[in-house]
């Protein structure tokens, strides 16, 4: 990609990675791209730089604007690996003694990954600094979502540059939300969903003290994916939405079956929470990515996750599914368990307990069968279904 100037002498220089499909673990089908941020003014400033891979790339494309040398401040929002591994590449480039802003948290954990003696200048949160006729803001972002994410405002321009935030994990040649539209919110929502869903009450907290601020925003420029100049409250607005996490009259039952008694359970629990009027669907988790089943969870009202009982416990990609959702603390879920068995029977027990330690509402003991269900078992599905429908909320 070569650089877009996005304002009068504000250029992105960042790079498409088109081909990536798996971001520690996070599946990116549309691939991504990482966001810098080149500021012509009396003091020539980069924001944020890429990941190593793209370093070059990236230098290339400030080349095209200036020599890099001539760089005088590089600010680091945030230390994860996509947005700093280019920066020893980038340093060695432009001079590594040029002054390094980051936040304090930021300094912390950039000597933990390089073990270069920058030039690091940590900046409190609302320091400022001139770089000319412009001026740059810098707000810290505690866990959003490392500790040294901060966000750094452009004033004059009514630019945030926001780090992580509001990006979503695409790659196209679409460089604005006016180019791409609705199109866009999928994957914002999964990016949402999978980095920023347990940080919820620190996003409501963060907008409240913007807001009382009342930073005017033309654009909000994410590291990665499109840049929100149309109308940045959009994404703001359903930043919020998300946040809140209100439940809808929706169901996922999540599960893996080995010799299809589960799946059996599954499908019978969704046939009678759709006949209930919930929008129900079976998750098959050898067949759904446990980010994009994440991205489903964000709005429903009720988990429903089934497991067959192998060598007397979860089954693996159940476990598996149960540990990263854990970890993003989705709230005002409703819970229920269910699977089939042949001796031992201990899935549906220690699928409660996951559920329970997520704080879920777990609405009944759930549902085991031993080996294949007959029509008995299928009408205990059925039951099951409709009892967690009457749950929901209408
Ligand atoms: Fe895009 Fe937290 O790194």
């Amino acid at each position: 990609m070569k650089p877009i100037e996005i304002a009068k002498g504000i250029f992105s220089v960042g790079c498409i990675d088109w081909n990536i499909r798996d971001f520690h673990g996070y599946s990116t089908n549309n691939g991504t791209t990482y966001n810098a941020y080149l500021i012509m003014d009396e003091k020539i400033t980069l924001i944020d730089t890429v990941k190593r891979d793209f370093a070059d790339h990236l230098i290339q494309n400030i080349s095209r604007i200036v020599d890099p040398k001539k760089i005088d401040y590089v600010i680091s929002n945030h230390t994860e690996m996509d947005h700093s591994s280019g920066l020893p590449r980038v340093m060695h480039k432009i001079g590594e003694d040029k002054p390094l802003y980051c936040s304090k948290m930021g300094q912390k954990n950039l000597s933990r990954h390089f073990s270069q003696k920058w030039n690091y200048n940590p900046v409190e949160n609302g320091g400022e600094l001139s770089i000319g006729k412009r001026t740059l803001t810098f707000l810290e972002t505690r866990m959003l979502h490392w500790p040294d994410s901060m966000f750094t405002y452009l004033k004059e321009d009514k630019i945030l540059f926001s780090s992580d935030a509001f990006g979503q994990h695409f790659a196209g040649l679409e460089k604005f939300d006016d180019e791409i539209g609705e199109e866009i919110m999928p994957s914002a929502k999964k990016y949402f969903a999978n980095i920023l869903l347990l940080y919820s009450p620190l996003i409501l907290k963060l907008v409240e003290k913007v807001t009382e601020m009342g930073l005017a925003l033309d654009m909000i420029c994410p590291d990665h994916g499109i840049i929100w100049r149309k109308d940045p409250s959009k994404i703001i607005n359903a930043y919020v939405e998300w946040s809140h996490q209100e439940p809808k009259r929706k169901a996922l039952v999540i599960y893996d079956t080995m010799w299809h008694s589960t799946e059996m359970m599954a499908d019978a629990i969704v046939d009678a929470l759709g006949q209930e009027g919930v929008d129900a669907k079976p998750m098959h988790l050898r067949n759904w990515h446990r980010s994009d089943i994440i991205t489903e969870v964000l709005d429903a009202g009720a988990i429903v996750i089934g497991s067959p009982t192998l060598n007397n416990g979860l089954f693996p990609t159940v476990s598996d599914f149960l540990t990263y959702m854990k970890g993003l603390k989705p709230k005002n879920k409703i819970g229920a368990a269910f699977g089939s068995y042949g001796w031992s029977g201990e899935s549906v027990k220690l699928i409660n307990n996951e559920l329970e330690e997520m704080k879920f509402k777990v609405m009944d003991p759930g549902l085991k069968i031993q080996y294949i269900p007959d029509e008995k078992g299928l009408r205990a599905c059925h039951e099951l279904g409709k009892k967690i429908a009457k749950e929901l909320p209408q």
